[in-house]
């Protein structure tokens, strides 16, 4: 697929509830990642995907601050927009609240909260992109797999199934927040049901591609770093870790 017709979004919304106080009065991806507010981190990686169309959804009473701190994005190259979600009622929500500004491009989707380091990183997302027909989306193998969409995989690396917060998870690997999902993403998304816990489960629609076998996986081995701030460890985690590789990126 064409890599110019792609379009990305950043998720940057949510509650924020297991950082409280800090969250309290500011957005979780405006907390600071050492040297940089959180949201840098997706940002500078869409454009270095070579992504010039970025969508940022947050919420209202954040909004403000993220266009201070953004703005159009001319000072970084690309062309920024601003939507947001009234209350956080899942990730693929996203693609509904998006869906004319997506218009005929295809998406790349990342979680504002969530950081990816590694040497060959660009280029595995760029290769990615050029070789998605349906969705693609990006597993890593953690310790703790019951917080996360867990993923089946078989010898061939092929996704079976995905369940999102199994009590008994079948494997250790699970989906991180980058995903790449062709046009039909809205119409997916659009035919999804809320969630017993009141969300639209990206889980949900990344089974809709699975179903269909029109879903890619891309397993990411040791050489990269995947890290979710959205617990105070994990956030203190983070900064420790762009602090001691600060000249690799
Ligand atoms: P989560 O970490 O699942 O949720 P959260 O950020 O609200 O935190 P907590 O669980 O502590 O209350 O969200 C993952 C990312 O996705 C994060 O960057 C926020 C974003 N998000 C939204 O923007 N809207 C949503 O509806 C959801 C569920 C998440």
């Amino acid at each position: 697929m064409d890599k110019d017709n792609y379009k990305g979004i950043i998720l940057a919304g949510g509650a924020g509830t297991r950082l409280y106080p800090l969250t309290k009065i500011v957005s979780k991806q405006l907390l600071p990642i050492y040297d940089k507010p959180m949201i840098y981190y997706p940002l500078e990686l869409l454009i270095k995907a070579g992504i010039q169309d970025i969508l940022i959804i947050t919420t209202e009473e954040d909004l403000d601050k993220f266009k201070n701190l953004l703005g159009d994005g001319k000072n970084f190259g690309i062309n920024l927009d601003y939507f947001t979600q009234k209350k956080p009622e899942g990730i693929a929500q996203a693609f509904i609240i998006a869906e004319k500004w997506i218009n005929s491009s295809s998406v790349v989707l990342l979680l504002g909260d969530n950081l990816f380091f590694g040497n060959k990183l660009e280029m595995t997302i760029k290769s990615a992109i050029e070789k998605n027909s349906g969705a693609t989306i990006f597993c890593k193998e953690v310790e703790n797999p019951e917080r996360f969409g867990v993923v089946e995989i078989n010898d061939e690396l092929k996704v079976l199934s995905i369940e999102e917060k199994p009590i008994k998870p079948i494997s250790n690997y699970v989906v991180t927040g980058l995903y790449i999902y062709d046009n039909l993403v809205c119409e997916y998304a659009k035919s999804l049901n809320k969630s017993d816990r009141g969300e639209f489960e990206i889980t949900d629609l990344n089974n809709i591609y699975l179903n269909k076998k029109r879903l890619e996986s891309i397993i990411l081995d040791n050489s990269f770093s995947w890290l979710d701030t959205g617990t105070f460890d994990s956030l203190l985690e983070a900064s420790i870790f762009v602090k001691e590789n600060k000249e690799f990126f």
